[in-house]
């Protein structure tokens, strides 16, 4: 059954353009990845300053095995290190597990 990964991403506002920026420059990398079911990056309209990467796989093993892959390694090398040269804008991250618990399609009603 599906699981839903959300890396909940904490960023100054002022960093949230070159945030968005990096994420952009990195569209598609995931695509191919066994399990993979699709991501977003959502931003926040109110004065949050946690951005959510909510991604959907297949199963925990699928997860699991994109995150111990040189593929997120390589997709994330530069932000562990506070002293590269562009250090992570995200000032802490956290991960937070789901799994659907009831859905609709939505629909017109009103
Ligand atoms: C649930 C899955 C994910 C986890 C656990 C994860 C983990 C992380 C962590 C821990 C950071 C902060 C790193 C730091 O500030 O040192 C980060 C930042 C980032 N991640 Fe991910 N990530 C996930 C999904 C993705 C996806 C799907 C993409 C895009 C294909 C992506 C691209 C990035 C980018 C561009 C940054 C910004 C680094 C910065 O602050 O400059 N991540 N991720």
């Amino acid at each position: 059954m599906t699981v839903i990964k959300i890396n909940v991403l904490t960023v100054p506002s002022e960093g949230g353009q070159e945030l968005a920026k990096r994420f952009a420059a990195r569209a598609g990398a995931v695509d191919n990845q066994d399990g993979f079911e699709g991501f977003e990056l959502l931003e926040p309209s109110d004065d949050r300053n946690e951005w959510l990467v909510i991604t959907r796989w297949r199963d925990e093993d699928a997860f699991a095995a994109w995150l111990t892959s040189s593929a997120f390694g390589h997709g994330h090398a530069g932000v562990a290190k506070s002293d590269s040269p562009a250090p992570p804008v995200a000032l802490r991250s956290e991960l937070w597990s789901y799994r659907v618990s009831l859905s609709s399609p939505g629909g017109s009603a009103h």
